[in-house]
């Protein structure tokens, strides 16, 4: 029970790593609210969570918006007097066929992209961290990618807020570390999500010895679930002294530097 009665806070918690991060958290004994832009996914997601015994609430929330996260917000500090421990921003977009190279990406696709991830963390942060405040302590966790890290083309939408979300992470350790708050920033890549599907549109088999198979050196896909493993040790007491860290969770892919290159006969 690393997470005994934290109050934890994901966004786009839904499906994909957050859904994953949301059921071992509250497996761990987290109370998990859910911010969730899909109605069906978020209330799933909380009956999952409840049918299992834990404790979970979703939040109806478009994380883009300032409003729409304030109302949440609003509702997850009447429920805790004004405190949390765990803010974990997860939710993005990867627009695949609008955003591209930046010559040809519609000024909306960029707004809209900038919106869900990067405005969403600046949203949840500003009423994250006065309520950490008010604890004594907290952990922030942040997602950005390989993209972030590493140049890779055809999605520079995309690459921006993933940049600025590892800059974000490190002005944040630096400024609030203080406080007994501690942001760190995880970065993944090649994980068999639905964004990864959408994203491809060849649409990749993930069981199959494609573009991932070849270019990982552990030669396979990675699963959510070791994504939100991660997560819980940065959110967890077993991170005390981890602030400002940007971690890969990418089976090495990053580093082999080869991402943006065509596979031969591709
Ligand atoms: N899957 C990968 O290989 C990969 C690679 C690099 C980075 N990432 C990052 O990991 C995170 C999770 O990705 P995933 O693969 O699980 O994605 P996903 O598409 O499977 O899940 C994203 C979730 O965010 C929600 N969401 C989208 N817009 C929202 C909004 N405006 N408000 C609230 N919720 C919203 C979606 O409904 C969905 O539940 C993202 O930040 C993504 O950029 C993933």
């Amino acid at each position: 029970m690393r997470l005994k009665d934290k109050v934890c806070v994901i966004t786009g918690a839904g499906k994909g790593i957050g859904r994953k991060g949301a059921e071992l958290f509250a497996k761990e004994g987290a109370f998990v609210y859910i911010l969730e832009f899909d109605d069906v996914s978020g209330q799933d997601a909380e009956n999952t969570i409840r049918a299992a015994g834990g404790k979970a609430k979703f939040l109806k929330c478009d994380v883009s918006s300032y409003e729409s996260v304030k109302a949440a917000f609003d509702v997850i500090a009447e429920e805790n007097d004004g405190m949390m421990d765990v803010m974990y921003n997860n939710a993005s977009v990867y627009l695949a066929g609008k955003d591209g190279i930046l010559t040809e990406i519609a000024p909306e696709t960029w707004q809209k992209v900038l919106g869900i991830n990067l405005n969403s963390i600046f949203n949840c942060c500003h009423f994250a961290i006065p309520m950490m405040q008010k604890r004594g302590k907290g952990a922030i966790i942040n997602t950005a990618s390989s993209a972030g890290v590493i140049g890779i083309p055809k999605c520079d939408a995309y690459t921006a807020t993933k940049g600025a979300t590892v800059s974000l992470t490190r002005s944040l350790a630096v400024e609030y570390g203080k406080y007994g708050i501690r942001t760190n920033c995880i970065a993944p890549a090649a994980i068999a999500t639905d964004m990864v599907k959408q994203s491809n549109p060849d649409g990749p088999d993930f069981d199959a010895f494609t573009f991932i198979n070849l270019r990982t050196p552990l030669r396979r896909w990675g699963t959510p679930e070791e994504v939100a493993s991660l997560a819980l040790f940065l959110a967890s007491d077993d991170s005390t002294y981890v602030n400002g860290s940007i971690i890969t969770a990418d089976g090495g892919i990053t580093i082999c530097g080869d991402l943006a290159k065509p596979v031969e006969g591709k």
